[in-house]
């Protein structure tokens, strides 16, 4: 049985998220609160790649090609942040099936619901290390560029095999280790210390730290780049990141005259992308 609490439940404290969040470190409540209270930062760096891929069929639609949804009658989504996923595709999905989409954060859930309407869909604040329902809840779990956030992947990769039924699939979709490195070395001329957020759980190691956890495991890799001709949009981007949290505005300024120079030298910046889906299915 799916246990159904309203976000409305959730919204109203923070003290409360951190009830159900108990196991949210210091960097996961920084970072859900200055980086995902709402979308604005996410937004920023879909827009860029909304504008710049030089695949025009785009990730969403490439994605839910992955996805086998036949027969499902209830799936979760982690992470879902706004839920840019699902927008003109709740309709498409078989009848009778449950949608729940979750989030950690209250700002990106509140977004969601106000998106996409309360239709067929249950709006969950839920941290992905302490899952509330039962075993065997879920036939499809969905972690959409999410994991590598977790401070205990290990336990949310445990929480989603436990959710999952014994036929399930899980979906996490993740970044290669070498995405925009183009971009990472133009920010790393001024901010030597970069660190990559999506680091701890990518293309390369996901496998081995999915194989504890799940059953058969397969890899698609979704094939783009980026040719970006608008420095300003670049900055943009740059601005929203989660990894440069602590960069100052003199950094920033470099940054971006180091861009608006190469975008006026070679008039755009090619940045390779490499982005894909894990497909696991349970422990037999
Ligand atoms: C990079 S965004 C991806 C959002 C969405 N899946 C997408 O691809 O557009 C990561 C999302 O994970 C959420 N998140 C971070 N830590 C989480 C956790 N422990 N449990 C659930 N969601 C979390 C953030 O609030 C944010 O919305």
């Amino acid at each position: 049985m799916v246990h159904v609490c309203r976000v409305d439940t959730y919204l109203t404290t923070r003290i409360e998220i951190a009830g159900i969040g108990s196991r949210l470190e210091n960097m996961d409540t920084r970072l859900l609160r200055d980086q995902y209270g709402d979308s604005g930062n996410l937004s920023s760096r879909v827009a860029l790649h909304a504008r710049f891929s030089t695949n025009p069929k785009g990730w969403a639609d490439w994605l839910f090609e992955q996805f086998d949804l036949r027969g499902a009658t209830r799936i979760l989504e982690l992470g879902c942040g706004p839920g840019g996923l699902w927008g003109g595709r709740i309709q498409t999905l078989p009848s009778g099936c449950q949608l729940v989409l979750s989030d950690a954060s209250p700002g990106m859930v509140s977004e969601a619901r106000s998106v996409l309407g309360e239709e067929r869909v249950d709006f969950q604040v839920i941290d992905a290390q302490a899952i509330p329902w039962a075993d065997g809840s879920f036939d499809r779990v969905i972690a959409n560029h999410m994991l590598y956030h977790i401070s205990d992947l290990s336990r949310a990769l445990a929480e989603i095999a436990r959710v999952l039924t014994a036929d399930g699939v899980f979906y996490a979709a993740t970044n290669g280790k070498t995405h925009m490195h183009e971009l990472h070395d133009i920010i790393r001329e001024s901010v030597p210390s970069l660190h990559e957020l999506s680091s701890s759980f990518t293309l390369e190691n996901g496998g081995d730290l999915l194989r504890s956890h799940f059953g058969e495991i397969a890899v698609h890799r979704y094939d783009d780049d980026l040719i970006v001709s608008s420095a300003q949009a670049l900055s943009a981007y740059v601005r929203s990141m989660g990894s440069l949290m602590d960069a100052t505005e003199a950094q920033f300024r470099e940054i971006d005259q180091t861009i608006a120079d190469m975008v006026a030298r070679e008039g755009r910046i090619a940045i390779s992308k490499d982005s894909g889906l894990f497909v696991s299915t349970r422990l037999a």
